[in-house]
């Protein structure tokens, strides 16, 4: 059973096999109405269930438009809707949506909901975002990357701000790919050293610190994210402690001259980037949006077994 919960749960090889067909995907396409499904329609027939506990906006749609565009369709559970939400067990749920559809995408808080339900489907389960990790996001993310000319190996990879979800994933990445991640973190809010240590042990350099400036310095890809996660109270004393860390003009001018900006989106301009860096030159932001329903489809061509890797 091929299940998404995880970069690591692709690899290497497959991930490359993603990367690839979504850029092949994506060159086909061009200039088609968006509704309108690729030429080989691959998951004709396929349903995929998706599963939110959390809001969403580019996972939702990205999945739901790739199925359409893969030729299968998609329905959405939400919790104030479904049984999920009174009560009934992931276990349960994951048995009988196995009955009904072909792959089931989930986006909840507690990582152990996402993991729960692998263990009792008997189809593939996506992780669409959990308290812990973020790999779809980061799929689009290497795709960006790489069509903006960044070879991965030895890439250097500044992050600033909270150490969170999107984080933890594209530490797994580093791992993977051998880029090298400089964590710019007030104390207190570091990555979860696991993540460290795995990317590590798979040859990345990280170096965590809570100099922004180190952290920024000669980077090739500059990357934020909210200070604030789904799930997380607003507490002033995070924000506080935050601001030294958003993404300037200063910030980036310490970066590469070519450095590319992402952000995953939703964005809070004027708290981890100035609207100069989300508007500017060096942001990628719009593309990176784009770049999730490619990559989207290429996870759920591997999760239904028709990519190599
Ligand atoms: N980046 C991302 O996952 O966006 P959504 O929360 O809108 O899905
Ligand atoms: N870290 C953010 C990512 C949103 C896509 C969150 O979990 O809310």
């Amino acid at each position: 059973m091929k299940h998404f919960l995880d970069l690591s749960d692709a690899g290497g090889d497959a991930i490359a096999a993603m990367l690839a067909d979504a850029q092949d995907r994506k060159a086909a396409r061009a200039g088609w109405p968006k509704g309108k499904p690729d030429a080989d329609e691959p998951l004709a027939g396929h349903v995929l269930g998706m599963i939110f506990e959390k809001n969403s906006t580019r996972t939702r749609v990205s999945f739901d438009v790739g199925m359409r565009q893969l030729g299968g369709t998609t329905l959405i559970l939400d919790s104030g809707t479904s049984q999920l939400g009174r009560g009934e067990s992931i276990a349960d749920t994951a048995r009988v949506l196995s009955r009904m559809v072909d792959a089931i995408m989930i986006r909840t808080d507690d990582h152990a909901k996402a993991e729960e339900l692998a263990r009792h489907a008997s189809v593939p389960v996506i992780n669409g975002l959990t308290d812990r990790s973020h790999p779809c996001q980061i799929v689009a993310d290497l795709l960006t990357m790489v069509e903006h000319g960044k070879a991965l190996p030895g890439l250097e990879v500044a992050w600033l701000g909270d150490g969170n979800n999107v984080l933890h994933s594209i530490l797994e990445a580093a791992g993977i790919f051998k880029f090298n991640v400089r964590v710019g973190v007030p104390k207190g809010y570091e990555p979860d050293s696991e993540f460290v240590e795995m990317a590590r042990r798979g040859g990345a350099s990280v170096t965590v610190t809570d100099d922004a400036r180190e952290a920024a310095n000669g980077a090739d890809i500059v990357v934020t994210d909210t200070w604030v996660s789904m799930g997380q109270n607003h507490a002033h004393n995070k924000i506080a402690a935050m601001a030294p860390y958003q993404v300037s003009k200063k910030v980036m001018e310490l970066a590469k001259p070519d450095a590319r900006f992402l952000h995953c989106l939703p964005a809070h301009v004027g708290d981890e980037v100035t609207e100069e860096v989300f508007e500017g030159p060096q942001s990628v932001v719009f593309d990176e949006a784009e770049n999730r329903i490619h990559a989207q489809k290429s996870i759920l061509l591997w999760c239904f077994g028709k990519l190599g890797g």
